[in-house]
């Protein structure tokens, strides 16, 4: 069982005081038990999760579970009631030390990424580089200029560009004083779908090529499967779950984590010694008690229509209710029990334009390892 922060401290001997001036990770941040209140919301409840050196790890869930609040906090931008924050091994805030944003070596990135107007692109960019000698400054600015293929427009200011180089400049901005952490916050919700992906594809191979460490909020599931190395997924105030988008995923820990990333369905079942029994069959039981009521999740991609079996007399022959088409795959509406009024329902993914009439029967297959069991 995990133990407790304070717990863990008093197991180290470490007393209140000496947080402060103590390297508790070798992460490049930690987060130890923080808690943000604000008036009579905790909007941040006791969340704890580690970045290591190089990673991009995605703050993910629905809107208003506190991802912001607690990217503010990272940032120094509120201080937290409980808990502690360290970044590169050095306490950057607690309940009684705040060191201030422009200390912490961290570059941000918000949604509403407000370029200085009057300022052309290559001075947004020289913007926070007051500590660089002018020599030095104009060397990172046609350093940035060139990698983020801003270079023809550098004396341009930002109403002449469009939103995907406004955000390339946003970016540049935030990277040129060389920042151990890089903050995002939704940083591509402002732009369509296709400049959406070429952004988020474009950051992240420029992340990586320049071996920065970052922290993205998103409450887009797909865009943090495919940008994060690793998820934390939260939900009203709280860490729901940690692991890689593989780990979320396929192994949920729970329901609101199997729930979170698309169309899922449901089915009861109840516990008979190995396995879970419901109207689609047996599911394996991953170690719920002697008779409990269970709930089995199934995401559509786990179902496979059977189409050349002939066999319909199979517990998993289901009637067709309805069909959507999706582009080349199709969701089709299947439910159990007798035509014309079945009493459960699930949808399938079909991966072609379906030929299926309403009322017609057909087997379907189910991905064992595509269903996840949990208590009702
Ligand atoms: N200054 C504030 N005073 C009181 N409550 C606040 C304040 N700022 C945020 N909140 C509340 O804290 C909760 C978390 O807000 P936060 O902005 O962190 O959510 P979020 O996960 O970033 O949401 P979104 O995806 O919509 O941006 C929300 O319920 C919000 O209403
Ligand atoms: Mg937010």
């Amino acid at each position: 069982m995990r133990m407790s922060f304070n717990k863990r401290k008093q197991a180290r001997g470490v007393k209140d005081k000496d947080l402060d001036n103590t390297c508790l990770s070798k992460n490049m941040l930690s987060l130890e038990g923080v808690s943000l209140h604000l008036g009579d919301n905790v909007v941040v409840n006791n969340v704890s999760f580690q970045v290591q050196t190089g990673e991009m790890l995605c703050l993910l869930g629905p809107s208003g579970c506190g991802k912001t609040s607690t990217l503010r906090l990272v940032a120094g931008l509120d201080r937290p009631n409980e808990g502690i924050i360290t970044l590169g091994g050095r306490v950057v805030s607690s309940p009684n030390k705040l060191v201030a944003p422009h200390k912490r070596d961290v570059g941000l990135l918000f949604q509403d990424f407000a370029l200085f107007p009057h300022l052309s692109v290559s001075e947004n960019i020289s913007y926070g580089l007051v500590a660089f000698s002018r020599e030095q400054n104009l060397r990172r600015v046609s350093e940035l200029l060139d990698r983020m293929r801003l270079k023809k427009h550098a004396d341009k200011y930002p109403h002449m560009l469009s939103g995907g180089e406004q955000q390339r400049v946003a970016l540049a901005r935030a990277l040129a004083p060389g920042p151990k952490l890089l903050l995002l916050d939704e940083p591509f919700s402002g732009l369509d779908t296709t400049l959406r992906e070429e952004m988020a594809e474009e950051t992240l191979s420029m992340l990586k090529e320049l071996g920065v460490t970052a922290v993205m909020v998103t409450h887009d599931p797909e865009e943090a499967l495919t940008m994060a190395s690793r998820i934390v997924l939260m939900n009203e105030g709280k860490v729901i779950q940690v692991g890689t988008p593989k780990e979320l995923f396929r192994s949920p820990s729970n329901v609101f984590s199997a729930s979170f990333f698309g169309r899922i369905n449901q089915i009861d079942g109840v516990v008979e010694g190995d396995i879970v029994k419901t109207d689609l069959g047996a599911f394996r039981n991953p170690d719920l008690p002697e008779g409990a009521a269970a709930q089995v999740l199934l995401r559509p991609e786990a179902f496979k229509i059977v189409t050349q079996s002939g066999d319909d007399s199979s517990p998993n022959s289901l009637l067709v209710c309805g069909v959507q088409y999706a582009g080349n795959s199709s969701l089709i509406r299947l439910g159990i029990g007798d035509w014309p009024q079945p009493h459960t329902h699930v949808e399938v993914r079909y991966p072609q334009a379906a030929a299926f009439d309403l009322g017609d029967r057909i087997p379907v297959e189910i991905d064992q390892d595509q269903a996840f069991v949990f208590l009702k």
